[in-house]
């Protein structure tokens, strides 16, 4: 079936895709370092002003049209006069994927580690040398790389309804419950309160542009915005759906999420006299380090890290399908069309070496690997998150707040004089500034 049967399993997905590595790896740190509480709340309000209507808005396009990012384009327009920009957020995704898997086979790795007591009794000088080994060690992370791929592709196998939102109805609620138990351990720590002070504490002398411009790339990474996966789950919405309803339950989730793994994160390092450190870091050093000195060492590091790969899987589930069902559809009319299975193995092996190269390029065993200067895992990090995400952001506004003949939205939220606003002027106007601004033209 090429639908989900469920309002609540639409909503568990869409959050699932929502809630990954962004809300609890990347949120925590990047909040405590560009001015707490400041930079909280100007995530929210470009969650608020420009997330919301986006979300909406992908989700419209995907439902509107019942069709997945390849075809939905063209069925709302009428025209083949945006199969380019499908094509660009094809791209998009793929190139968001060869990093994504290659930090979700280290979670999966740090998860069976801790499993296996590895990191009892291991101080900082060995937990750091831990992690430089394995992020130097190539094959290793190929092959933990290679089973995030398998075990994302064995959920798209099923169809939608049976693999993904089956998976995400058993997954989430327990993200939320181990998340919850988490937060309220680590609070209660005897000090938590100085890394409470430390996330929320608003420092408004830290708020510059490029600040700005983090908080609302920040947003949008975190909402799954511009890559195509809100209009693939939008069109697998039932017809009675509220798009409204589903973005604002979705929305919540992720800052919900995203404040509780800063509360998890930073009383703990607090508590135990650890300074904050940044990136990988933080999570891969850092934290297993805090661990040990805590009541249940092991059962604490093999839930949050067991935590963490319940988020990255259930987004890498978004981000595959988009393309999974973009090659059926684009196939479809074609001498050699392409079913869901064949579909999700091609797919897959390209994904198996489009993160072997990210893998060789990042730990120098190929060295001509790179682009511009940087490895290939920083290079398309970068490329997605400060460009081809705006780009995708930028492009469905314009495509709805301009080219959709106003007949198709009739009656939907989207025809409302504020959407429109948002969608024609208010979004793309911000996002051309903030793109100027990051690119120093402005
Ligand atoms: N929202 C996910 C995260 O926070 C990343 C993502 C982006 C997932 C785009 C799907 C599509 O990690």
């Amino acid at each position: 079936m090429k639908s989900f049967s469920s309002k609540i399993g639409v909503l568990l997905a869409a959050a699932g895709s929502a809630v990954g590595l962004g809300s609890i790896w990347k949120f925590p740190y990047i909040a405590g370092e560009d001015g707490g509480g400041a930079f909280i709340i100007l995530y929210i309000i470009c969650t608020m002003l420009f997330g919301m209507p986006l979300v909406m808005n992908e989700f419209m396009i995907g439902k509107l049209s019942g069709k997945s990012a390849y075809g939905a384009f063209r069925e709302l327009s009428g025209s083949n006069r945006w199969q380019w920009f499908a094509w660009t957020i094809m791209l998009s995704v793929t190139i968001l994927m060869s990093f994504y898997f290659v930090v979700t086979g280290w979670c999966i790795y740090y998860m069976v580690a801790a499993a296996s007591n590895t990191f009892t009794g291991m101080d900082a000088a060995a937990l750091t040398s831990f992690f430089n080994t394995f992020e130097g060690h190539a094959p290793l992370m190929i092959v933990y790389a290679i089973i995030a791929i398998v075990l994302t592709a064995s959920v798209l196998w099923f169809d939608v309804n049976k693999g993904i939102e089956r998976l995400s109805k058993i997954l989430m609620p327990m993200l939320f419950l181990m998340l919850i138990l988490l937060a309220i351990h680590m609070v209660f720590l005897d000090g938590g309160s100085v890394g409470l002070k430390f996330l929320f504490k608003p420092d408004f002398s830290k708020i510059t542009p490029k600040v700005i411009l983090e908080a609302m790339g920040m947003s949008f990474f975190t909402l799954s915005i511009g890559v195509g996966a809100l209009i693939t789950y939008g069109s697998y919405m039932p017809k009675d759906q509220k798009v409204t309803l589903t973005s604002v339950l979705m929305i919540a989730m992720v800052i919900v999420v995203s404040l509780l793994a800063g509360m998890i994160v930073f009383p703990a390092v607090f508590a135990y006299g650890f300074s904050p450190s940044e990136g990988p870091e933080l999570t891969f050093v850092t934290l297993p380090d805090v661990f040990q000195h805590m009541i249940c060492p092991s059962l604490t590091s093999v839930a949050f890290f067991a935590l963490m790969c319940v988020a990255a899987i259930t987004s890498t589930i978004s981000m595959l399908e988009v393309i999974v069902a973009f090659v059926c559809e684009a196939t479809a009319d074609t001498k050699r069309p392409l079913n869901r299975h064949q579909s999700v193995i091609i797919v897959s092996l390209i994904q198996v070496v489009t993160n072997t190269l990210c893998i060789l390029s990042m730990t120098g065993c190929v060295g001509w690997l790179k682009v511009m200067g940087s490895n290939l895992f920083d290079a398309s990090n970068n490329l997605v998150t400060d460009v081809l995400i705006p780009i995708g952001a930028l492009g469905t506004s314009l495509f709805t707040g301009w080219f959709v003949p106003k007949a198709k939205y009739q009656g939907s939220r989207l025809g409302t004089f504020l959407y429109m606003f948002v969608l024609r002027w208010l979004a793309p106007i911000a996002i051309i500034i903030i793109f100027l601004n990051s690119f120093n033209i402005l």
